[in-house]
């Protein structure tokens, strides 16, 4: 596989690679030094195009907007308008946040959320700064637990209709609100979500209980964000070594919760898995995520373009089964109600002690 092996998102005709370029880190060159600069997002972004890459993820409150107004230049220096499948978000407020240390009731509750107010006036800010005058994949970043799906759906596909937005899709919220969506969606033959973004990685699996089943009845591809656990699966983070290592250690906003007795086991056999492919630990965890069931993309970040390099490689890479089967079974999360009721057990007391397998199993 490579960047190149393109594969439609969700059920729709947008055409996107394996590995998307998550630019979070493009321009956030404040405390903790987690970012890059315009130079070294510059490289990145020219390292992905050249790789074969073709799909780009953004936001509105990434470094305050800067990371939209960076992509936008380097696709009008790259004349790359038309083959990127250029994709941001709403939903985080910018005028007040607790992640800028302005919260305290002074923001404008407009400015942020999935109303039909804020999203277009998020739209045109994030239009401008990206200087087109189209989004490809425009995300609810958020659920913001107040708005009525029956809102957010028509708001969004009223811009699909008016061709501001190509296509929507849903990040960070319940599995019941996607699903809710692309049943509205379809029940009207309307413009419904076609994919969602959510955490997943070899640390992080709550998704597949509930998301990915979700994903695939409602038509949408999964994409995976964080999937190195923001570089903990790098393996460059020590028990008991931690300091000043990279974004999860320092001052930053990330904070040190992947440094868990459980995950460090996982990169235990992480690395022995590394070790027999001879390759880097987080090429290993890349290549376990793209190939879990329902994922479309996987959203690499990067601060430099030798780390984004390493990453692109892992396309490349297939573990066999044994392999994937030992990650999967070395981070298996402990089974919440939803799990326990897809177990083997429940389906062969419901079947009569047969195995029964469903469409898409
Ligand atoms: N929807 C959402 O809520 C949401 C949330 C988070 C992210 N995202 C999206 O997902 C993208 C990826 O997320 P992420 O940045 O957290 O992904 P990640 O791949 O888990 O972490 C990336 C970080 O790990 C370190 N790293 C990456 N490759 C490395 C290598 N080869 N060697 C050593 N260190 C390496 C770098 O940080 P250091 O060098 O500083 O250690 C890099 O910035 C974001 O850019 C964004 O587009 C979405």
């Amino acid at each position: 596989m490579s960047l190149a092996s393109y594969r439609a998102l969700g059920r729709s005709g947008l055409v996107i690679s394996p590995l998307c370029l998550g630019t979070m880190t493009f321009g956030s060159t404040g405390p903790g030094g987690w970012g890059a600069d315009e130079a070294a997002s510059r490289a990145i972004f020219n390292a992905y195009r050249d790789a074969g890459g073709n799909f780009v993820d953004t936001a509105d409150i990434y470094a305050g907007g800067v990371s939209e107004t960076f992509v936008g230049k380097f696709i009008r220096e790259t004349n790359s308008r038309d083959a990127i499948v250029l994709a941001t978000k709403f939903g985080f407020n910018g005028s007040s946040s607790p992640l800028t240390g302005t919260a305290g009731g002074t923001g404008n509750p407009h400015a942020g959320g999935a109303g039909s107010k804020n999203i277009h006036r998020a739209l045109d800010a994030s239009l401008q700064r990206l200087g087109t005058d189209y989004i490809d994949l425009y995300w609810m970043h958020v659920w913001d637990g107040v708005t009525p799906v029956e809102e957010i759906v028509p708001t969004l596909g009223d811009l699909v209709r008016a061709g501001k937005i190509r296509h929507y899709a849903f990040s960070d919220m319940p599995a019941w609100v996607a699903m809710k969506a692309a049943t509205i969606a379809s029940e009207r033959r309307v413009p419904g979500p076609i994919a969602m973004q959510v955490e997943y990685s070899l640390v992080a699996r709550d998704v597949e209980a509930e998301h990915v089943p979700a994903a695939r009845e409602g038509g949408m591809g999964v994409m995976a964000w964080s999937p190195l656990a923001g570089g903990f699966l790098t393996g460059k983070y020590r028990r008991g070594e931690t300091a000043g290592t990279g974004r999860l250690s320092g001052a930053n906003p990330f904070g040190d919760s992947k440094f868990t007795d459980r995950n460090w086991a996982i990169l235990d056999t992480l690395g022995e898995v590394a070790a027999e492919l001879d390759c880097d630990p987080a090429q290993a965890a890349l290549a376990w995520v793209m190939a879990r069931p329902g994922v479309a993309s996987t959203i690499v970040g990067a601060r430099t373009a030798a780390q984004l390099a390493g990453n692109i490689a892992a396309a490349g890479l297939r573990l066999t089964d044994e392999q994937m089967t030992r990650l999967t079974e070395a981070s298996t999360p402990a089974a919440g109600f939803t799990a326990s009721l897809a177990s083997a057990m429940i389906r062969k007391m419901i079947y009569g002690g047969h195995d029964v397998t469903g469409w898409g199993e």
